[in-house]
């Protein structure tokens, strides 16, 4: 079996994508090393715990000689690194953990895969998955393609443009045979209810405040994670080497018309008149250097490589609600111990 190294897979993002490599691809080894942060949760995983295919390794990617040891025990024929300090808000407040996992745990698995793939890295995969803040933050006009200067404005965005630049530096310095993927803000089941969308329909549940930065008025290009999963599946099999593809779903919206649209799908579920959850919208002092838009032109991955979002926006966000709504075991258990803590520091409540 082709032993392939997930990074972050117990997260949101890398829970998806193992499940779908363990899935759809018997003859591959899955193993998913991850540190198991606030944001790892193996919950996230118990339908492909027990397959043949799929083994769990809890480690820390900035331990560069736990790595050495990982990398000189098996012989990955690829790495998809997704494992990352991921909030911008507590990256304002603790960057110096961002640069730890973001920045030196890339190296550390750059130099690892380096070391132990020698004269055989030709015929590997290096994987970085990156973000669309890198390139900072647009106007009213224009959308980010995959040569736009990088720009980033948050500490959590300066240490993955960082990774983004290592990777690339060892494509050009050392031959490693790498691919780089920018995509926009994910939604969808088993995400940590302190990014927007999760943490407004926990609120919504539970008739607490929504809190809104600043006048709402900022932007995001939403992508429903499945849907980022597969692009991952098309650019780690048909990807080329060396290059970066921006990954999007040309699906605008401020933050306020979004949270005012999930309030009317909440109402719905929950059996409320119409404009009751709404009337928990909060507005709060804005974020610290608070990008205002984020736009992805997807355009050459999907004429290089023939991938586009699969479903609309309302369906996506309706099922999310309903996976959240079915899963209160799951979002209970997130929003104990530490998570409370947070939350209580960042928001007062
Ligand atoms: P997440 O915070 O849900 O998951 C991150 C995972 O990495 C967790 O399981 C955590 O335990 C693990 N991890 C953190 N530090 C680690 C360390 N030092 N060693 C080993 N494991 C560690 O993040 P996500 O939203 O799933 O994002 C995954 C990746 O995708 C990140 O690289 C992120 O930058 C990128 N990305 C996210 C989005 C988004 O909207 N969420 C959009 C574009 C790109
Ligand atoms: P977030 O989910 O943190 O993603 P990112 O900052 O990486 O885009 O936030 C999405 C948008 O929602 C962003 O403009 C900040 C805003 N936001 C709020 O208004 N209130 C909140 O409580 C959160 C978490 C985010």
């Amino acid at each position: 079996m082709k032993k392939i190294l997930v990074t972050g897979g117990a997260g949101f993002i890398g829970s998806h994508v193992v499940r779908l490599f363990v899935n759809k691809y018997p003859e591959y080894h899955i193993i998913n090393l991850d540190k198991l942060t606030y944001a790892g949760n193996l919950e996230n995983l118990l339908d492909v715990e027990e397959k043949e295919n799929y083994s769990f390794v809890k480690g820390d990617i900035v331990d560069e000689s736990f790595i050495n040891e990982l990398f000189a025990a098996h012989d990955f024929e690829g790495v998809i690194h997704l494992a990352a300090e991921s909030h911008v808000d507590r990256s304002i407040t603790n960057p110096t953990e961002f640069i730890k996992t973001n920045i030196v745990g890339t190296i550390n698995l750059l130099n690892a895969a380096k070391s132990s793939w020698g004269e055989e890295m030709k015929n590997k995969i290096f994987y970085h998955i990156s973000t669309d803040e890198v390139y900072g933050s647009l106007g009213k006009e224009g959308y980010f393609v995959e040569d736009t200067p990088y720009d980033p404005r948050s500490p959590y965005s300066s240490s993955k443009a960082s990774s983004d630049h290592l990777v690339r530096a060892y494509f050009h310095t050392y031959g490693m045979p790498v691919k780089i993927s920018n995509c926009s803000n994910n939604y969808g089941s088993h995400q940590f209810p302190e990014k927007l969308i999760p943490l407004m329909i926990h609120n919504i549940k539970e008739n607490k405040p929504l809190p809104i930065y600043g006048e709402g008025l900022n932007i995001r290009d939403w992508l429903w994670v499945n849907d980022h999963a597969r692009a991952i599946d098309i650019i780690f099999h048909e990807g080329k080497v060396g290059e970066t593809y921006n990954i999007g779903g040309n699906n605008e919206w401020t933050n306020i018309a979004l949270v005012k649209h999930l309030c009317k799908v909440m109402d719905t579920k929950l059996g409320r008149p119409e404009g009751e959850s709404e009337q928990l919208i909060t507005f709060v002092i804005d974020r610290a250097g608070h990008d205002m838009r984020y736009a992805i032109d997807a355009s050459k991955i999907k004429t290089d490589l023939g991938w586009e979002p699969s479903i609309t926006f309302e369906k996506g966000l309706e099922d999310t609600v309903d996976w959240y709504l079915e899963n209160e075991k799951w979002l209970n258990n997130v929003t104990s111990g530490q998570y409370q803590n947070y939350y209580k520091k960042q928001y007062n409540n």
